[in-house]
């Protein structure tokens, strides 16, 4: 009898230990089953706006197409206007709950809401396509408002353009390779800018170093929108943008309210140019027409950057270099007083910005912008232009480099008018159109003993 008992109390113990662990990891399948399903058969909150991802192509496996922050967050109901529409972008476009690749550019289910989808990309400003009235939008700020209402919209005429600006008949591309390109934002009315910088430190042709050293091939461009009755009281300047423009052949024009919530316009609309009239260019700088720039030590810079790239790269045939190199700000938080020009609603985005290049001016290798170039077709676009191109640049698995050369803030007052304060600048913001001429002149020659 207790010889029974023994053997049955080993049994149970034994059974107790088989079947633990059964249950367990039966309980966990079923688990992950569940979530798998529910991952998959969730349907984000249909936002009703028309918008389509232009463009989109099959070939994004050097993208990170997946978002980086979690996307098992699913639900996102109730967030800022900004992180629901990129919420469903993130999911259109994710390959694992969507698939492969190649089915990114499938046909929208909808056949109807396709057939929308292709009259608002051949009319973007039309009612039609702009962003139904939602709850939130009535409570937006002016600038939010004109901002969402045309947010979809990434393709506008180009009213001046310059075709030929890297053309040359001498290469086999059929294009000229410039060391650096200076895309400079500016606006119709700044004429005195744009001629200032052209006699400064945005000379085109061959710039020497600062160092005595090789220097490169500089050429600049100046990105405009529309200045008109629409975006305020200005005077008709047309006559006098073509005058300029037949003198110097620097301008490109699009056909949009250059507005400070539209600049980030001009950063799209340039990589689709760069791409097209100038793809042989090494480095962009991108900046204000406000700030004053050494270019020759700019191009000493980035003459190590590139040797120190091809010693890197030797054995790995990488001819690609990523740079994108600027006044790095991490970690900053929206701005949320509704009195500044950088006011963005806590409806409109929440969250931290992620790190990018604040400022006046930043610098990028040419094959890095046609990624990004890319890769912004799946972010929505975002008001600041400095942000958006942070948030591209996240996309990509990449974050900004910072240079403590490019000084958003200025140098100190008292030092302001000593050369050798700026011996190791390379941006500064910023300057006068006048002060330009004097601080170019001063800098020509840096005293030896600097
Ligand atoms: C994808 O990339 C390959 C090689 O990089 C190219 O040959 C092909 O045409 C591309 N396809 C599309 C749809 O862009
Ligand atoms: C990917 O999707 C396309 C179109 O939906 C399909 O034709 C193709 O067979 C799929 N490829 C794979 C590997 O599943
Ligand atoms: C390049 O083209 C221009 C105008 O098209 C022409 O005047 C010039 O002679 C050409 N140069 C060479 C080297 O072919
Ligand atoms: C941007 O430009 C478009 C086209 O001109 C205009 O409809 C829109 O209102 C502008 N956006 C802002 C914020 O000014
Ligand atoms: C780099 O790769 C290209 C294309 O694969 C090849 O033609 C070229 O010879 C390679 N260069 C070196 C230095 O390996």
């Amino acid at each position: 009898m207790a010889k029974f008992c023994k053997i049955c109390k080993c049994n149970s113990r034994l059974i107790c230990m088989c079947l633990l662990p059964c249950m367990m990891t039966g309980h966990l399948v079923v688990y992950i089953t569940v979530t798998i399903f529910v991952t998959i058969s969730y349907a984000p909150p249909k936002i009703t706006v028309h918008y389509v991802a232009s463009g989109v192509s099959a070939n994004s496996s050097e993208m990170a197409s997946h978002p980086l922050s979690p996307f098992w967050n699913l639900r996102l109901v109730d967030s800022a206007l900004w992180n629901r529409l990129q919420h469903a972008w993130d999911r259109e476009h994710n390959p694992i709950l969507r698939g492969n690749t190649t089915g990114l550019t499938r046909k929208p289910k909808n056949e109807l809401l396709s057939e929308i989808e292709k009259e608002c990309i051949s009319d973007c400003m039309s009612q039609k396509c702009s962003v139904p009235l939602m709850k939130e939008y009535k409570n937006f700020p002016d600038q939010i408002k004109a901002f969402v209402w045309s947010m979809h919209c990434r393709d506008y005429q180009l009213l001046v353009n310059q075709p030929d600006m890297c053309r040359s008949n001498t290469s086999d591309s059929g294009f000229e390779s410039p060391m650096l390109l200076m895309a400079i934002k500016s606006q119709v009315g700044n004429f005195e800018n744009r001629q200032a910088i052209r006699e400064t430190w945005g000379r085109s042709g061959l710039v020497k170093g600062q160092s005595k050293k090789k220097g490169g091939l500089v050429r600049t461009v100046f990105l405009l929108g529309r200045q008109d009755s629409s975006t305020g009281p200005h005077p008709d300047l047309r006559n006098l943008l073509e005058l300029e423009n037949q003198k110097y052949g620097d301008i490109l024009q699009w056909d949009f309210r250059d507005t400070f919530f539209n600049l980030t316009l001009k950063d799209l609309l340039f990589w689709d140019w760069l791409q097209e009239y100038c793809p042989a260019a090494m480095f962009v700088f991108k900046g204000d027409d406000d700030v004053f720039v050494r270019t020759g030590a700019l191009l000493d810079y980035l003459h190590k950057q590139l040797e120190e790239h091809n010693q890197r790269e030797i054995n790995t045939n990488k001819t690609d270099i990523n740079l994108f190199v600027g006044d790095v700000i991490t970690n900053a938080m929206p701005n949320r007083e509704p009195s500044t020009k950088y006011f963005i609603p806590a409806r409109f985005y929440k969250g931290v910005y992620p790190p990018y290049a604040g400022g006046g001016g930043v610098v990028y290798s040419v094959s890095l912008a046609l990624r990004l170039k890319k890769v912004s077709e799946r972010v929505r676009l975002f008001p600041i232009d400095d942000v958006y191109l942070g948030m591209c640049m996240r996309r990509l698995g990449l974050t900004p480099s910072h240079h403590p050369g490019f000084l958003t803030f200025d140098l100190p007052e008292t030092d302001r008018g000593k050369p050798c304060a700026y011996k190791s600048v390379l941006l500064v913001h910023r300057r006068s159109p006048k002060q330009m001429l004097t601080l170019w002149k001063k800098l020509q020659y840096l005293p030896g003993k600097c």
